[in-house]
């Protein structure tokens, strides 16, 4: 008779010699930002994966060998489809086949601004119908310390078998940077924490075959943990820039001249840049995930809260800056006022909205009677957004001369490297720039205001 320790270590064996070797079959379920690169990365080391999504229209995409995200190639893709290194598909029962599946499904917060791990929890159970015995199950997606332990494993356990001896169960965070042309998937170390020595091992070993170096920690939940930190230690000093360019603008003082100044020191300084608030999936979200579990223990967070105050503070910052550009230097008021939003990715040389403050500038402007148009290199038309559907389906202008003039102010909210600011600055006469990007281009001209 085999024991249980007899039968962890045959799953454990049996397992790492399929890593090793690269037969073992991974699959990615959400297709996302964060999910696709990492398809993408393991198919490029060989491995064959299987891509699940509930989306249907991205998996067609994907099938016909085409991409959705800007930075992911479509030829990429379709090599791999050609090659059967990667099979896209909303089969969830096609599970079974996969030896390591990895959970890559949004974590956003409730309108409460708490923890909404419904997808987690409805993947997890998707994951725990199909589940069978030597697989490896690894959570991705951003969250508190504790959910992969926690919340997940009691859902997989219900399967009837045993995490750390017939499956596996780990936790690494994404740290993906989309459109950052210094690190790509394969050149990110990640971070690695398990339920159990197994769980760890073999997780670490995977990663170790996909992305440059593995850190391996005590647990899961301090991966969990070093996620967060990450983020909030971004959310914090962002929001520390944001407060001392009030300041500095009250005296006279120019932030990004003092933090260009500041960032020649070769040791404890790192820049932060301030801008018109916090967008994309993560920064504005993940620390209060935190915040959240923090209340079990009775404890607050007060720098997550005050960062978040002062972040949230910016786009009517900007907007009370429109304002003041309107009325001082054109005798104009808002209300009725023609303005063009440039950029409304959530920032530079991507396609993501998602949380973008640029929707937050334009509902706070439209409420006033501004009337809005957008330019954005990368979003001819503005997507059904969870947190602002009113926007859904309004088009780009374009980018012309005789358009740019027809505009009274222009407010830059996210810096593209594509956009021709140049002529930006000839065409329309006041220009509010949120992310200093006339001044770092030598576009020195009175009209442009920063913000
Ligand atoms: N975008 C980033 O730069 C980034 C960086 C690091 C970490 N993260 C984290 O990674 C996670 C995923 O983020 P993302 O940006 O890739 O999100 P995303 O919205 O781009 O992708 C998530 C995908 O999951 C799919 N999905 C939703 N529910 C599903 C289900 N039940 N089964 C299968 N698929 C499902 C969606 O259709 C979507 O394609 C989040 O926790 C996020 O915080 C994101």
């Amino acid at each position: 008779m085999t024991s249980a320790k007899d039968s962890a270590s045959l799953v454990v064996d049996q397992l790492s010699q399929r890593i090793r070797d690269h037969t073992a079959r991974i699959g990615v379920i959400g297709l996302g930002y964060v999910g696709l690169p990492l398809v993408m990365a393991a198919a490029d080391r060989g491995f064959r994966v299987l891509g699940f999504d509930v989306d249907r229209a991205k998996i067609d995409i994907l099938n016909a060998g085409g991409s959705y995200i800007k930075h992911i190639r479509a030829e990429d893709i379709a090599a791999f489809r050609e090659s059967d290194r990667f099979n896209p598909t909303d089969d969830f029962s096609r599970l079974a086949l996969a030896d390591v599946v990895i959970l890559c499904v949004p974590t956003p917060l409730s309108p409460q601004r708490e923890p909404d791990l419904s997808f987690v929890v409805r993947t997890t159970e998707s994951v725990a119908s199909h589940l069978r015995s030597g697989q490896l199950i690894v959570l991705e997606s951003t969250t508190y310390p504790g959910t992969t332990r926690q919340v997940m494993r009691p859902i997989l356990e219900r399967s009837g078998l045993r995490s750390g001896t017939d499956f596996l169960l780990a936790y690494s965070p994404e740290r993906e940077d989309p459109g950052n042309s210094q690190f790509g998937t394969h050149d990110i170390p990640k971070v690695v924490g398990g339920d159990g020595p197994d769980a760890l091992h073999l997780a670490s070993m995977l990663y170790d075959e996909i992305v440059t170096r593995t850190v391996k920690v005590s647990s899961a939940e301090v991966a969990e943990a070093v996620k967060l930190t990450e983020n909030i230690f971004r959310s914090v000093n962002i929001a520390l820039v944001n407060e001392l360019k009030v300041v500095f603008e009250a005296m006279g003082i120019d932030v990004w001249e003092v933090i260009e100044a500041a960032k020649t020191k070769p040791f404890g300084y790192m820049p932060f840049y301030p801008g018109p608030g916090l967008g994309g999936h993560c920064i504005p979200i993940d620390p209060f995930y935190l915040t959240w579990k923090a209340r079990e223990f009775n404890i607050a967070t007060r720098f997550i809260e005050l960062a978040g105050e002062i972040n949230t503070a910016m786009p009517q910052r900007v907007v009370d800056k429109a304002i003041e550009t309107l009325n001082e230097r054109a005798g104009k008021a808002l209300k009725g006022a023609r303005i063009l939003i440039v950029g409304i990715a959530y920032k530079k040389n991507v396609d993501d909205t998602r949380e973008s403050p640029a929707f937050k500038i334009m509902e706070l402007l439209e409420k006033r009677g501004a009337q809005l148009s957008f330019y954005d290199p990368f979003v001819a038309e503005i997507p059904k957004l969870r947190e602002h559907p009113e926007f859904a389906g309004r088009r780009a202008i374009d980018w012309t001369k005789r358009v740019l003039a027809e505009f009274e102010l222009a407010i830059i909210c996210t810096d593209h490297d594509a956009v021709d600011y140049k002529l930006l600055v000839e065409s329309c006469p006041l220009v509010i720039d949120t992310r200093n990007v006339c001044a770092r281009r030598g576009i020195a001209v009175t009209g442009v205001v920063k913000a």
